[in-house]
């Protein structure tokens, strides 16, 4: 008798149904008048009186149990449910799937580059790990130029002689570098990728960032080439109502170089706490490229002028999505990351 009981109560464990007629016929086998377990209480009048204390006890849960799982399956059923043997439930929800979400500093370098391509520009790739000539020498850095020191560039080797010297590249200008070495104007490129500066790290610098460099050599070019340019990126990437001015800068491969504000895109120039009252934001270096660059990578500078600019894209993503610190593109935290959608 025991052993019945035990077995019928497994069973009453693993049974699944798949419909409501089911759960019936399950009902009918085990708790209707001539199913098992009434028949088993029947059979309680045999069973000797020094067991029938435990016998009892056990029908009488076995009994509960049976009922309150034929009551499971039903109302299972009514929520549509079906719940396998291996308390699989086929109707739960599913897991949310997470969809990644674009870097914004991606967001930033792919808006900047679909810019300029709509004007003719290409995008050129080059090495990380850059030699001296194309990092320093080919874009006229004297020997002993401050840049070269120690404090911004992480070499990797240094050499004997400061032409052997292999660095993680400082900016990009050194794609540049192998862009006109190896094609012919016109030259119409960008070239965005990481660079590494030995720097300290702030809000607003880090040792590793990205930047987009831009050059264009051509027969004629000017300044006012580049002024035009520049004035067409900025409207269209900050809104057509963004004002630019120049200011004189230095950099050893342009000549004339300059540095190129855009009106504030917060107050629009009116002053505010981003811009630090002045109604303007610094957001690149430019200029045109010197004669001397041109003649190193193998370009006549009696034929041939260009003008050049590079910018830092995490300084653009910061003013475009008012990130206050750096440090946020490079942590990889998602509940950072998971804010940025492609509209900007
Ligand atoms: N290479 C410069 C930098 O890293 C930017 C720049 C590019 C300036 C081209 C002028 C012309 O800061």
């Amino acid at each position: 008798m025991q052993e019945k009981i035990r077995q019928i109560s497994e069973e009453i464990e693993r049974l699944v149904a798949e419909s409501q007629e089911h759960v019936e016929e399950l009902r009918i086998r085990y708790l209707s008048k001539k199913g098992l377990i009434p028949s088993l209480f029947a059979d309680f009048r045999n069973v000797p009186p020094e067991q029938r204390k435990e016998i009892g006890q056990a029908l009488n849960t076995l009994k509960q149990k049976a009922n309150d799982k034929i009551a499971e399956l039903k109302t299972g059923l009514e929520q549509g449910a079906r719940v396998d043997s291996d308390e699989t439930d086929m109707s739960r929800p599913a897991e949310e799937i997470s969809i990644g979400s674009r870097h914004p500093i991606s967001l930033v370098r792919n808006r900047i580059i679909g810019i300029f391509q709509n004007i003719g520009f290409n995008v050129s790739d080059g090495p990380e790990m850059e030699d001296d000539w194309h990092n320093f020498t080919a874009l006229n850095f004297p020997p002993e130029h401050p840049a070269r020191d120690m404090q911004d560039t992480f070499f990797i080797e240094k050499g004997k002689d400061y032409k052997d010297q292999v660095a993680l590249r400082t900016h990009t200008s050194s794609v540049q570098v192998r862009v006109m070495e190896n094609g012919k104007p016109p030259i119409r490129t960008l070239s965005p990728g990481r660079v590494f500066r030995n720097e300290a790290i702030s809000a607003r610098s880090h040792c590793i960032f990205h930047q987009v460099e831009g050059l264009y050599v051509d027969k004629g070019v000017s300044f006012a080439d580049l002024k035009q340019t520049l004035y067409y990126f900025a409207t269209e990437m900050f809104g057509e109502e963004t004002k630019i001015r120049f200011r004189p800068s230095y950099f050893p491969f342009t000549e004339p170089s300059a540095e190129m504000d855009i009106s504030c895109i917060l107050c629009k120039g009116e002053g505010c706490n981003v811009c630090k009252y002045t109604g303007w934001l610094e957001i690149m270096g430019c200029g045109m490229v010197d004669p001397a660059v041109l003649d190193n990578c193998g370009i006549d500078p009696e034929i041939y002028s260009g003008f050049a600019f590079g910018m830092g894209i995490e300084r653009v993503a910061m003013m475009l999505y008012s990130v206050r610190h750096i440090r946020y593109f490079f942590e990889n935290d998602q509940r950072f990351l998971k804010q940025f959608t492609p509209a900007l």
